[in-house]
């Protein structure tokens, strides 16, 4: 049956009611898609208020990874994610960081930018020093609309103006800068970018278009740098070739980009377990990694006197404590208690470091035994899963797997059969 996209108020309709909709729209029966369905009703309703036409919640598996020593304390860290061997490569860079002091951190002032895009101005340069000459007045009205942030010490804190030459077009563009405390701060800047508006139009002689906060959150790097203790990574040769494989990364977009998904396994992660934005990190970090004018690693390692390796990242983190998800969904107010930050910056600390550590797991494994031991143990385990196994069945179609060097569905599917068969 062909499905029918058309749902008219469907978004009036409890989720157990769209469900059946949705069910009856596609031809699918209820029961095919009653593992959208949450569990427990509470989220479900949760679930129901944070975004629209809910029908149901996803599960994603939550790891704890261990080790992590951040700037001479110990912390347990959440992550969020599907993917196997991430929380258990985190925790063991984590150790091998730990035998040298951990991870040492710093940040920026958690500053986040609005964009105002001025169009149609005829003296872009004049207009740019115009709107310098009433920062004051701008500052002041960016204020007036977030009292409660200008009483926790926050608060707009200058502009920037500059002239974007567009095809065709000259654009006079303000930058509003905000500190925005413990908030990831979306909604201060764009409420504040838009009330702005009128006033940066009229002074710059033109018409407001986009008001806007940049994902480029450059304003706001965390920094995490740790030495990675040599034999315990492997010894001399394995350092190397974790910096020949930086070297790669560092010349080439097509390594790059691969590399620093690595370090994203790990900062997502706990962007996503503690209910903050992983596409606005996401966003930030590659838009940072090509800020030379080519994309390129965003971390860096070097070697040191005694020949351990010593890593660095530094990365915008627009990650908060208020607000969003972070404060509706239980389990992400889980997740920030059990790391016991007490402020975005703290947050922001411990997901650069959970990115160093994931990174040179990766690193490591690449140039040492190869990322596919490790990974396919774990991944025979889903395949197992996948072709039915369970129980006890689980290990023994993953042993079979891993004997036979092929860790695959068609693979497990005849394993799983013989062994049944057999009954083995
Ligand atoms: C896989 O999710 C991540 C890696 O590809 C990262 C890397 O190659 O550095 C292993």
């Amino acid at each position: 049956m062909p499905v029918n996209s058309r749902l008219p108020g469907f978004y009036k309709l409890s989720p157990g009611e769209r469900l059946s909709a949705v069910a009856q729209a596609s031809g699918l029966r209820e029961a095919d898609l009653s593992s959208l369905v949450s569990p427990d009703p509470d989220m479900l309703g949760i679930a129901d208020r944070m975004v629209e036409n809910v029908v149901g919640t996803l599960s994603i598996p939550v790891g704890i990874a261990a080790n992590f020593t951040i700037d001479g304390r110990d912390y347990l860290i959440p992550m969020a994610t599907e993917e196997p061997s991430v929380v258990a490569a985190a925790s063991n860079m984590a150790s091998v960081a730990r035998l040298h002091g951990g991870f040492h951190t710093s940040t920026d002032l958690p500053i986040m930018v609005s964009q105002v895009q001025v169009v149609g101005v005829a003296d872009p340069r004049a207009a740019r020093l115009r709107l310098y000459e009433a920062e004051a007045e701008l500052l002041a009205l960016a204020n007036e609309q977030d009292p409660l942030l200008v009483k926790l010490g926050g608060g707009a804190r200058g502009i920037e103006v500059r002239i974007v030459e567009a095809a065709g077009a000259t654009y006079v563009v303000l930058h509003l800068q905000v500190d925005v405390r413990d908030a990831m701060g979306a909604n201060a800047v764009n409420t504040m970018a838009e009330a702005l508006a009128p006033r940066v139009a009229a002074i710059a002689g033109g018409r407001v278009r986009l008001r806007i906060l940049t994902n480029k959150a450059d304003r706001r790097l965390a920094r995490v740098r740790a030495v990675f203790d040599r034999d315990a990574l492997g010894g001399a040769d394995v350092v190397t070739g974790i910096v020949d494989a930086y070297r790669f990364a560092a010349a080439d977009p097509y390594r790059a980009a691969t590399h620093n998904k690595g370090i994203m396994n790990g900062i997502t992660a706990v962007v996503l377990a503690t209910g903050n934005d992983t596409r606005a990190v996401e966003a930030g970090a590659h838009c940072h990694a090509a800020a030379g004018g080519r994309y390129t690693s965003l971390s860096h390692y070097e070697i040191d006197g005694q020949g351990h390796l010593v890593g660095t990242l530094e990365v915008p983190m627009a990650v908060g404590l208020v607000g969003g998800a972070t404060k509706t969904h239980p389990a992400a107010r889980a997740a920030v208690r059990l790391l016991g930050v007490q402020s975005a910056q703290d947050l922001a600390k411990a997901v650069v470091a959970v990115g160093l550590a994931q990174n040179v797991g990766a690193l490591r494994a690449l140039a040492a035994e190869g990322i596919q031991k490790g990974h396919m143990s774990l991944h025979a385990r889903n395949v197992a899963a996948a072709a039915g196994a369970v129980g006890n069945e689980i290990e023994a179609v993953v042993e079979r797997l891993k004997t036979d060097g092929h860790v695959r569905l068609d693979k497990a599917e005849a394993i799983l059969a013989e062994l049944r068969a057999t009954g083995s």
